[in-house]
């Protein structure tokens, strides 16, 4: 039996761009990004804030690979949600557990202890 919940189609996320999906039971967004072969997934709130960091206007991705939040510019790694500079001041986004299996992404466990 599979666990979990099915978030979105991996051909529906490119590289350099994103995937925005509600969140079950939360009522929180979350997004996820695409890394060459590596896929994660965040909450889609912001630690400085608490504002959707990708807004889903295609302007989540600096030019140097990070990601950053369109409110006031805080900047992150895709790959491990970390601060990388402006307002989130070291705080990093909220990781999601996620797997891929058969060509779809899966949440698999509850969203850990928010950072916000
Ligand atoms: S809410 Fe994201 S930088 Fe302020």
């Amino acid at each position: 039996m599979e666990t979990g919940v099915k978030l979105f189609a991996l051909s529906e996320l490119r590289e350099r761009d994103s995937v925005r999906f509600v969140l079950p039971d939360l009522r929180l967004e979350g997004f996820a990004v695409r890394v060459g072969e590596a896929v994660r997934a965040y909450v889609n709130v912001c630690p400085h804030r608490t504002q959707p960091v990708d807004v889903g206007d295609g302007r989540l991705w600096l030019p140097n690979g990070e990601i950053e939040c369109q409110a006031h510019g805080a900047r992150f790694d895709p790959l491990t949600g970390e601060c990388r500079g402006g307002p989130c001041d070291g705080r990093p986004l909220t990781p999601l557990t996620i797997e891929e299996r058969d060509g779809e992404v899966w949440l698999t466990s509850a969203v850990s202890e928010p950072h916000w």
